[in-house]
C-alpha cells in the first residue's frame, strides 16, 4: 500500500467541512507552524525535498528563499489553480473533497511567506469549486484561522478566490498574475521574476495548488520526515490523474517508488487495460510532455524498470524518456491512432496559444493544418519533415512554455511513430477506416504490457 499523506482522510464523510476535518486533526499543523518562525518553516520545506507538483518540479523551499522581502512593501502567495492541461484533474479532487487541507496549506506558506493578503487563480470551467473553497474560507475565518491576528500570533491573512475566464495560457505563472491584475493572460518576460516583481509589481510567490497542501503533512511530520518518503530527489507523495485506456481511471497519491507497470497493471491503481487489449503507449504527465511507446515505457534503455518518479520517467533525455510533469497520466491501447491523437493535441494548442510570439502563433496552426491533412490521409512524406522542422523552430523560441508544450507532443510522436505517420501517407484509402495497429511495429510490444 502506498503511503498516502494528502488523500488520507479524502474517503471520510463531511471531510469537506471544518468540523470533521478538526476532527481528523486538521488545522493541527497551522497551529505548530504559527509557534514557528517562518524562517524555521522555510528550513523544513527545504528539507522536505518538496519539488512543484505544478509540472517544472522546482524545489519548493529555493523558490520561497528567493522571494524579495523589502521593508514596507507587501508580499503575495498566489495559488495555481488553473489546472487546465488535458489529462491533469488531480487539483480539482483535492479543492472539491480538500478544501481545508488548501487553506490550512495556504494559511502556513502565507505566515512563512508574510503574505497578508493570498489568492487561489482557479480555472473558470471548475465552476462549482469556489463556492466549495470560499464556504472553507468563512469556515476558517470564523474559526479563527483566517482573518485578523490569527490564533493571537498578531499574523493576519485574508484568502481571496479568483475564477479565470477559461484560458490555458492562464495556468503560466505571469500571464496567471496578469490575469488576476484584470488584464488579457499575455505571458510577461522574465526576469524580472515574479519573486521580484509579480502581483502588482510585488514579490509574489506561484505555487500549485497541491505543493501547497504538501506543506501541511511537511509540517506536520517534518521535513526530514517527509524527505525518507519516495526516493532519490523525488520526495514525499505525488498526486496522479489517470485516464484513458485504463480500468479504473482516478486519482492516485504515489510514493514514487512504484514501477510504472505497477501503476498501470496492479488493482490499487488503474487496474489494467479494458478488453485485454495491449498498451500502446503512455504520456505520463500531462497533454504537453512526450508520449512513451509501451516498450520504453515499462522499461529504461538500459533494461531497467521505469519508475513513477521525476528522475526516473525522464531517463535517456527527451530521446527515450519523458516527464513527471503535473501527473497528468493517459494511458493509449493498441486501437488508439497516434497521428489523430497528435494532431488533437495540436488543435488544443494552437486554440490556447496566446499569440503573442509568431513562433508559437503561426507555428502551432501550421502543425495542426499539416496533422489535419495527414490524418484524412492527403498528407505527402515531406509534410512528416516539415512538421519536424515546425517544432523545433518553435521549441525555446517563445516567451513562456506554451510553445514547448505545443512542439514536445508532436516531436515525441514523429520520433517513436514515425511509420505510423508515413502508413497514412502510403495508406490514404484506409486511413479513416481503420488503424496501423500494432502488428506493424517492428519494436516489440514487451511481454509484461502483454498480460
Ligand atoms: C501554458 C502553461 C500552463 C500552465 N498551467 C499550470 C497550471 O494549470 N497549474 C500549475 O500549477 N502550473 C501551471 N503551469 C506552471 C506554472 O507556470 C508554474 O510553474 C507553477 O504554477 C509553479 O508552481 P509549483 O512550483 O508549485 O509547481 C503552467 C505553465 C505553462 C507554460
Amino acid at each position: 500500500m502506498s503511503k498516502k499523506l494528502l488523500l488520507k482522510d479524502a474517503h471520510i464523510e463531511g471531510i469537506r467541512y471544518l468540523e470533521t476535518y478538526r476532527k481528523q486533526g486538521g488545522y493541527t499543523a497551522a497551529e505548530k507552524a504559527l509557534k514557528m518562525t517562518p524562517d524555521e518553516i522555510l528550513e523544513e520545506v527545504k528539507t522536505s525535498g518538496l519539488r512543484g507538483r505544478g509540472g517544472a518540479g522546482f524545489p519548493t523551499g529555493m523558490k520561497w528563499s528567493f522571494l524579495a522581502k523589502p521593508e514596507g512593501v507587501p508580499r503575495h502567495l498566489v495559488v495555481n489553480a488553473d489546472e487546465s492541461e488535458p489529462g491533469t484533474f488531480k487539483d480539482r479532487y483535492l479543492m472539491e473533497f480538500l478544501p481545508h487541507l488548501l487553506i490550512e496549506g495556504m494559511l502556513i506558506s502565507s505566515y512563512c511567506l508574510g503574505s497578508n493578503v493570498s489568492y487561489i487563480y482557479i480555472r473558470g470551467e471548475y465552476s462549482w469549486i469556489p463556492d466549495i473553497l470560499e464556504e472553507a474560507i468563512d469556515e476558517a475565518k470564523a474559526a479563527g484561522f483566517l482573518g485578523k491576528n490569527i490564533l493571537g500570533t498578531g499574523f493576519d491573512c485574508e484568502i481571496y478566490v479568483q475564477r479565470g475566464g477559461g484560458a490555458y495560457i492562464c495556468g503560466e505563472e505571469t500571464a496567471l498574475l496578469e490575469s488576476l491584475e484584470g488584464k488579457r493572460g499575455n505571458p510577461r518576460l522574465k526576469p524580472p521574476f515574479p519573486a521580484v516583481k509579480g502581483l502588482w509589481e510585488r514579490p509574489t510567490v506561484v505555487n500549485n495548488v497541491e505543493s501547497i497542501a504538501a506543506i501541511v503533512p511537511i509540517i506536520d511530520i517534518t521535513g526530514a520526515e517527509y524527505a525518507k518518503i519516495g526516493v532519490g530527489r523525488s520526495t514525499g507523495t505525488k498526486l496522479i490523474s489517470a485516464c484513458g485506456n485504463i480500468n479504473k481511471p482516478g486519482v492516485y497519491e504515489i510514493d514514487m517508488t512504484i514501477t510504472v507497470e505497477e501503476f498501470i497493471y496492479s488493482d490499487e491503481y488503474c487496474g489494467g487495460i479494458p478488453n485485454g487489449k495491449k498498451l500502446k503507449a503512455c504520456i505520463p504527465g500531462g497533454s504537453s510532455v512526450p508520449i512513451v511507446p509501451a516498450n520504453l515505457l515499462l522499461k529504461t534503455v538500459n533494461g531497467e524498470p521505469r519508475y513513477m518518479n521525476y528522475e526516473s520517467l525522464a531517463d535517456g533525455g527527451f530521446a527515450t524518456g519523458t516527464m513527471m510533469g503535473s501527473g497528468g497520466f493517459i494511458v493509449l491501447d493498441e486501437d488508439q491512432c497516434i497521428v489523430e491523437h497528435t494532431m488533437t493535441l495540436a488543435r488544443f494548442y494552437h486554440h490556447e496559444s496566446c499569440g503573442q510570439c509568431t513562433p508559437c502563433r503561426e507555428g502551432t496552426g501550421w502543425m495542426h493544418k499539416i496533422l489535419k491533412k495527414i490524418e484524412k490521409g492527403e498528407g505527402k512524406m515531406e509534410d512528416i519533415d516539415l512538421l519536424w522542422d515546425i517544432q523545433r523552430k518553435i521549441e525555446g523560441n517563445t516567451i513562456c512554455p506554451l510553445g514547448d508544450a505545443a512542439a514536445w507532443p508532436v516531436a515525441a510522436a514523429i520520433r517513436h511513430f514515425r511509420d505510423e505517420f508515413e502508413w497514412h501517407v502510403k495508406n490514404p484509402e484506409l486511413c479513416l477506416t481503420q488503424n496501423y495497429g500494432l502488428a506493424n511495429y517492428a519494436d516489440p510490444i514487451p511481454v509484461a504490457a502483454n498480460n
